[in-house]
């Protein structure tokens, strides 16, 4: 039995633990392991594979990033290509990828990604490639996944940048507009906020308006809170706008951001108070994985390859309720798991004072 691993997407806290057991389990299966270098990008090329031997993968469960690289347009069904006139289109070279699979034996594959990937790799089981998913994004937006792996730590660093904001908004009574990734979803955004006890949480859940948000840095006012943190999801939405977007590259999503400039300057003049915005970017995926992803990524990797045994493929390896279970990928491709609006988290939220925007 050979296998590859693929990590496919923007990286994640956990993907070397899930790596790493992922092949340990399959070399005491007596399988071959391998892995895809810097996504399905590489299958063109004429070397795509890096061999995983315990060596390769020894020390690497509290690595940040991929051993294997990754990139954002590595989507055989839109590849990217020059045309004639020098303009660029995209085109479906995914029957190649198949045959490379095919050329170099490979029995199965583990596709490590977040919703990306998981419709890829849907649409690569219906042209036969044997296929076992495991949830990365640090969005944790894949739907039936109670989390996925790379959010937990995604969610501790904007927790511990936002705490360190906090000092120097106070000191200086301004509003601090902090900017946290997480797409279409208000996971990180909802769970760091509440966290480190932000004022007010903008999320892609919940339109906002400046009137209940102006309210709020009044209120705080009256009661000699002279400062405001407010987090504000990349994807959030205005009332009757849409997100912002910050660029497009062709055969990549779009590139999200820009609220946190435009709320700081809209408070700014609407309270005549100074405000001040970060983004926190990329240091949300960077980092050594926490001790909860590194044990879930280890979960994952080591299912996957017990799901592999059963030949029980085109399966997610995914965690509800505390346990590893596996559901068909199919079910997953096309569909996001949004922060639930009756969910007890943003209920919390709101029961403490923080102000949703609405
Ligand atoms: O999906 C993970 C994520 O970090 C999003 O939260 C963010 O919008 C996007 O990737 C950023 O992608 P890139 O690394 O291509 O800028």
């Amino acid at each position: 039995m050979k296998i590859a691993i693929n990590t496919g997407g923007g990286d994640a806290p956990g993907l070397n633990a899930a790596i790493r057991a992922a092949t340990l389990a399959a070399h005491r299966l007596g399988w071959e392991v391998v892995g895809i270098k810097n996504g399905y990008g590489s299958l063109y090329s004429d070397n795509p594979f890096i061999p995983l031997t315990a060596d390769k993968v020894r020390g690497i469960t509290m690595l940040g990033g991929t051993i294997l690289g990754t990139a954002n347009r590595g989507n055989p069904f839109q590849m990217p290509y020059q045309k004639e006139d020098g303009s660029w289109g995209l085109e479906d070279r995914s029957d190649e990828a198949v045959e490379v699979f095919k050329k170099h034996n490979v029995d199965a594959l583990i596709a490590i990604g977040g919703d990306g990937s998981m419709k890829i790799a849907h649409k690569l089981t219906q042209k036969g490639l044997r296929i076992v998913g495991i949830p990365k994004t640090i969005d944790n937006d894949i739907w039936g996944c109670d989390v996925t792996l790379g959010f937990d730590t995604a969610v501790s660093t904007a927790t511990e940048a936002i705490d360190k904001l906090r000092t120097t908004a106070e000191s200086h009574q301004r509003i601090m507009v902090v900017e946290v990734m997480g797409r279409y979803a208000g996971w990180i955004g909802l769970h760091s906020g509440l966290s480190a006890s932000a004022d007010v949480i903008l999320i892609p859940e919940v339109e906002y308006e400046f009137e209940p948000i102006i309210r709020k840095i009044k209120d705080r006012e009256a009661r000699g809170r002279m400062y405001t943190i407010v987090v504000v999801a990349e994807g959030a939405v205005e009332k009757g706008e849409s997100h912002f977007v910050k660029g497009k590259t062709l055969g990549q999503s779009e590139q999200l951001g820009g609220a946190d400039e435009y709320i700081a300057k809209t408070l700014s003049e609407q309270t005549g108070k100074e405000s001040r915005s970060i983004v926190l970017g990329h240091l949300q995926r960077g980092g050594t994985p926490s001790t909860y992803d590194r044990l879930i990524s280890l979960r994952f990797g080591a299912a996957a390859i017990r799901a592999i045994a059963q030949k029980d493929f085109n399966k997610l390896i995914v965690m509800q309720k505390n346990c590893i279970t596996r559901i068909p990928i199919s079910d997953v491709a096309n569909k996001m798991k949004l922060v639930p609006l009756d969910g007890d988290t943003i209920q919390t939220a709101r029961d403490i004072g923080i102000c949703m925007g609405d």
